[in-house]
């Protein structure tokens, strides 16, 4: 029997996948600036995404991926990605915390806003009609692993209309919610 390398590994403790097929990018704070209540002046990489997929893009294949959302404050506003609905509702993801401490933000097609816990071996089922957006919480860089159906999709514009019902900042080491 054969017995051969993968062609992907995951090096969880550095947060890096690395493998011919694995794409990877970064976010600047220009990028992702109007996100925020106050912005900042500087532009420090906000964060990495990398992901690896094999195959056509076709109901049925998957999509794994890793978040490494850094402690960027906008003054005392948390850190977090853009946040999506998925294109296909059929779709559902799973995210994994790996490290850091951060909240999942998650929102129904109605505007109902709330959050789970996120943290190293904290397991997440998104279901295919929920909006969901990372947010770090700590002092640290928040990593944070996902796999989902290639075929999903990115909505970014639904939540351009319709943001997160909360805004999330940290205030003398306390988290505060703030409706929109
Ligand atoms: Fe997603």
């Amino acid at each position: 029997m054969k017995v051969i390398e993968p062609e992907v590994i995951h090096h969880i403790a550095d947060s890096v996948i690395e493998g011919e097929k694995v794409e990877k990018y970064s976010k600047k704070y220009h990028e992702v600036a109007y996100l925020y209540e106050q912005p900042r002046e500087d532009d420090p990489i906000v964060y990495e995404v990398y992901s690896y997929s094999k195959g056509e893009n076709i109901l049925g294949n998957l999509q794994w991926g890793l978040t490494v959302l850094k402690p960027v404050y906008s003054f005392d506003e948390c850190n977090m990605t853009k946040g999506h609905f998925h294109e296909n509702k059929d779709c559902a993801e799973i995210y994994f915390g790996i490290a850091g401490e951060g909240l999942l933000l998650l929102m129904d097609e109605d505007g109902e806003t709330w959050a789970e816990k996120v943290y190293e071996g904290s397991l997440h089922h998104i279901a295919g009609t929920i909006a969901h957006r990372l947010v770090n919480i700590g002092e640290t860089d928040l990593k944070v692993g996902a796999c989902w159906p290639t075929a999903a999709g990115h909505d970014y514009q639904a939540i351009e209309r319709k943001e997160f019902g909360y805004r999330v900042f940290k205030r003398n080491g306390e988290v505060k919610f703030i409706k929109r």
